[in-house]
This record gives C-alpha cells, sequence and structure tokens, in this order.
C-alpha cells in the first residue's frame, strides 16, 4: 500500500466491476469462472478499502439490464451470490464490514432475498465500512423509486426539493460517491448511480475486474488526488468581501 495522506482517501468509492466475461474468454473458460474470480476481485478489494479507511465502498454487481443475458449466466450469477453470502458472510461481519443492499428486490428469488435480509441484519452494528451491493440496480429505476415514495409519502409538489429527493434514494444514508471507478475498459456509466454522481470524479482503468487489485486501486485514488474539485464554484475559493 502506499502511504497514502487520510485526507485525500476518498470516503466513498463506487466500482462498476466489468470485464469478467472477457476475463474468462481470455482463457477460453465459460464467462461463469469470470464472475467466479470476481467476487474474489471484490473480497480483496473490501480488505484493501478497510487498510485505506475508506467508509463506504459501492459496487455495481448486478445492472437493471442484466437480465437481457441468457439465462444460464443469469441463473449462474444467482448461485455464485448466493455461495458468495454463505462463503464470505461470516468473515466480512468479522473485519466489521456493514452490507447494504441497493436495488430492485422484487425480481429476485425469495432464497436470494433472504440471503440479502441475513447479511443485512447480521452486519447492521458494524461501523468500518459500509459494503453497498447495487444488485438489479439501475440510477433511473432508483431515481424512479424515490418519487413514487416521495409521492407515498404525501410530499407536496412544492416541497419537493432536490434534498427531500435524496432522502428517499436508496442510498439516502451515504454521501454521495467521490471517486467511480470502472474497469474492464468501457467508458460508460451503464445506468449506475446517475443521481449520485453528479460531482463525482471518474477514472477508467483497462483492467479485467478478476484481476484488479490494490495496485490498481492505489492508482485510482493516486489520479484521485491531482483531481481539482471545484462543485460548480472556482478554487482557490475567494476571500469573501469583508473577511
Ligand atoms: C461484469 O462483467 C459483471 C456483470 C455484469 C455481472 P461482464 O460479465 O459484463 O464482463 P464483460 O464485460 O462481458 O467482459
Ligand atoms: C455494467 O456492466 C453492470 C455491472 C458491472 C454489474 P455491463 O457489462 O452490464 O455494461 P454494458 O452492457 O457494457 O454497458
Ligand atoms: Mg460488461
Amino acid at each position: 500500500m502506499q502511504n497514502l495522506d487520510k485526507a485525500a482517501v476518498p470516503r466513498h468509492v463506487a466500482i462498476v466491476m466489468d470485464g469478467n466475461g472477457r476475463w474468462a474468454k481470455k482463457r477460453f473458460l465459460p464467462r461463469f469462472f469470470g464472475h467466479k474470480q470476481g467476487v474474489d476481485a471484490l473480497v480483496r478489494i473490501v480488505q484493501a478499502c478497510l487498510d485505506r479507511e475508506i467508509e463506504y465502498l459501492t459496487v455495481f454487481a448486478f445492472s437493471s439490464e442484466n437480465w437481457k443475458r441468457p439465462s444460464d449466466e443469469v441463473s449462474g450469477l444467482m448461485g455464485l451470490v448466493l455461495a458468495a453470502v454463505s462463503r464470505y458472510l461470516a468473515r466480512l461481519g468479522d473485519m466489521g464490514v456493514r452490507i447494504r443492499i441497493v436495488g430492485d428486490r422484487e425480481a429476485v428469488s425469495d432464497k436470494l432475498r433472504a440471503a440479502w435480509n441475513e447479511a443485512e441484519s447480521s452486519t447492521e452494528h458494524n461501523t468500518r465500512l459500509t459494503l453497498n451491493v447495487a444488485f438489479n440496480y439501475g440510477g433511473r429505476w432508483d431515481i424512479v423509486q424515490a418519487c413514487r415514495k416521495a409521492i407515498a409519502a404525501g410530499v407536496p409538489a412544492d416541497a419537493l426539493t432536490e434534498a427531500k429527493l435524496s432522502e428517499f434514494m436508496a442510498m439516502s444514508y451515504a454521501p454521495d460517491p467521490d471517486l467511480f471507478i470502472r474497469t474492464g475498459g468501457e467508458i460508460r456509466i451503464s445506468n449506475f448511480l446517475l443521481w449520485q454522481a453528479a460531482y463525482t470524479e471518474f477514472v477508467f482503468s483497462d483492467c479485467l475486474w478478476p484481476e484488479f487489485g490494490e495496485a490498481e486501486l492505489d492508482a485510482a485514488i493516486q489520479a484521485f488526488r491531482t483531481r481539482d474539485r471545484r462543485f460548480g464554484g472556482v478554487n482557490p475559493q475567494p476571500v469573501a468581501q469583508g473577511a
């Protein structure tokens, strides 16, 4: 691990874990093996985030659009998630990780829903790192579900400010991501955190997700540190008149 100044470490890192299929293809293996390797990469990166005192890690595991994949790949992914929960849940809990699932749970099986509930409830008191697993998640879904909840809560139209709507977004408990990493070489959002990424810094890596490790994470954090975040203002901030 590089010696990273704590102030320059992002509080919230979001990752599009892409490139599993290509990793497998390069090895003449079925895509499933790329996803399997991808789970191990995730556990490595969770540990790396803990070591760097990152507070929130949000990973894109299955998008609202990934149902378009062949049914054997989709069922393989669902099985893999169940296996990953039973294999790693206790270890993640011991590491101090709080797990939250973000996404539409309606469409997943009862078994998977039960596993998600168990993952969340058994880790809810942990405080070192919040791992948000975006599953059956889409940025557009999130905005629509937030609007629906606001309407159901009786929020009048003129009270529906940006701050108010944020309260209904799936990750209202977390600050917006500081750093957004996409592995696998594609330079697009693919419907990830559309609302929350308004002022997030983007880093795109050609590294395929199963090969993503500490060195690649540090390279992304290093790139983040060179960015001048202005949030629409100017840097350095002008001294106020009369100050
Ligand atoms: C990302 O890897 C994992 C999921 C979408 C579940 P891909 O499966 O998209 O891998 P590539 O992009 O085909 O290599
Ligand atoms: C985004 O990757 C979704 C996840 C990593 C879970 P995709 O592989 O589905 O994105 P596209 O289809 O290349 O845009
Ligand atoms: Mg992909």
